[in-house]
């Protein structure tokens, strides 16, 4: 058994892991990121795509926003559609703001390249990883590749291991509540090689179903269409895909999706998840460890970075001077934007989706409210401002 030694131990290579770790670096703190994955599969996971305005800040603030500043795409608006017309929502003029369209992989090659750059400990392809003694002062991360066991005594562990992580795990049985929804529709996701034919993302209603008309640079789109949960993606040509995606997001002005190559697809499911607290013992939960949102508000990745920003200062504040308030009041501080955060999301959700067998009120009433957010200035800006990310707590 090889033993090593550390302040933090990180468990997952993911927005999170990597961003916690390169911020604990330049507070001083020694941190090993632990990652099941290889780095090119890191790197190469077509995931998230948008970057609130407080998470391009904290990228730059951490000096990690260079290719972002030079790459990223300034989006001042989105459009919103129905029935075939598209609404813009100006962000700029109703919150002085904008979002950055940078996506999730290329994020987690600058962290990655500047953690290795700063001689940072991530280990990828690491094998099994299990902890114990979390409510011990030297809580561990065993790592078994092969029958072959690392040791990593730790301070504080930060369990950044995804929805499908084991940290979440490790929690005794009634320490957790959950707070869950399912929906009944999933979104079929392609990268295709073709230039952007608008500048801004479109989420379009429409009688067969939600598009998302969405890019990654001028050469590159991203689309969804709202599916089942269970859709077979071998059912689905590349032919099929796009006569799908013209037929819903065509609009009376002529305006279309321009096609190009397939490079990639895929089916993602949709629900809300939330797992409180985010704290026991010497663990801490960040990120989709914690919480998953449905995609349509686009925070799965901001909120990642939300939560480590806040256990970074806390550790900071730890290992500073000694003060151990930020650590005991970390969970309450993230789940109020957490819980923000799940509100938004479920509301673009239902605000834009096809629901099957609805009864008549109901999708009356959710046409009477996306005509309202499209003519309200009031409605407009609450989407604006959660969109754009609400100011992170002092
Ligand atoms: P992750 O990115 O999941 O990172 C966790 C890391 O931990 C991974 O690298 C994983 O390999 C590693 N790991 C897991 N288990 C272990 C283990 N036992 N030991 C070691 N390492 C482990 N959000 C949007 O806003 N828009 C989108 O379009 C969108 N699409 C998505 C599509 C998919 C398929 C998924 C899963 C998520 C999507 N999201 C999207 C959500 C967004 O990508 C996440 O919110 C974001 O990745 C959260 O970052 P994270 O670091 O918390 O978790
Ligand atoms: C994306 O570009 O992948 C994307 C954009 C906005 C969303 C979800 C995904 O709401």
């Amino acid at each position: 058994m090889a033993r090593f030694e550390t302040q933090v131990g990180i468990v997952g290579a993911g927005p999170a892991g990597l961003m916690l770790s390169h911020l604990l670096h330049l507070k001083g703190i020694h941190s090993i990121v632990l990652e099941a994955k290889s780095r090119a599969y890191c790197e190469e996971r077509v995931r998230a795509g948008v970057l609130e305005h407080t998470s391009v800040q904290m990228l730059r603030e951490a000096g990690v926003g260079e290719r972002l500043e030079r790459e990223g795409l300034r989006h001042e608006g989105i459009e919103l559609g129905l029935h075939g017309v598209r609404h813009r929502i100006p962000f700029v003029e109703l919150t002085g703001k904008w979002v950055t369209v940078y996506g999730q992989q290329e994020v987690v090659k600058d962290l990655i390249a500047q953690r290795l750059a700063d001689g940072g400990d991530v280990r990828f392809e690491c094998g099994e990883v299990s902890l114990e003694g979390i409510t011990t002062e030297r809580p561990r991360i065993l790592v078994n590749r092969e029958g072959h066991i690392d040791e990593i005594c730790c301070e504080y562990i930060a369990g950044c291991d995804g929805f499908h992580g084991i940290c979440r795990g490790v929690f005794p049985e009634g320490a957790l509540s959950i707070f869950e929804r399912s929906y009944p529709f999933a979104w079929l996701g392609i990268l295709a090689e073709a230039a952007p034919s608008r500048e801004e993302l479109v989420y379009m209603h429409h009688p067969r179903g939600f598009a998302l008309y969405s890019m990654r640079s001028p050469r590159i789109t991203r689309l969804y269409l709202q599916c089942a949960p269970d859709e077979d993606i071998a059912q689905w040509s590349d032919d099929r895909i796009w006569s799908e995606l013209q037929t819903r997001l065509s609009c009376a002005d002529g305006w279309g999706p321009t096609e190009g190559r397939v490079l990639q697809k895929g089916v993602t499911g949709m629900r809300s998840f939330v797992a409180e607290p985010l704290q026991f013992g010497r663990l801490f939960l960040a990120g989709d460890a914690a919480h998953i949102v449905p995609p349509t508000g686009a925070k799965g990745m901001n909120l990642a970075f939300a939560d480590v920003h806040h256990l970074a200062e806390a550790l900071g504040a730890f290992y500073g001077d000694g003060n151990g308030d930020k650590l005991e009041s970390y969970s309450e501080t993230c789940l109020r934007r957490i819980w923000k955060a799940q509100r938004f999301s479920w509301w673009m959700t239902s605000l834009l989706h096809r629901f099957e067998n609805e009864p008549p009120f109901d999708r009356k009433r959710q046409l009477a409210e996306l005509e309202y957010v499209m003519t309200s200035r009031a409605a407009a800006t609450s989407l604006a401002e959660n969109y754009v990310g609400l100011p992170l707590e002092a």
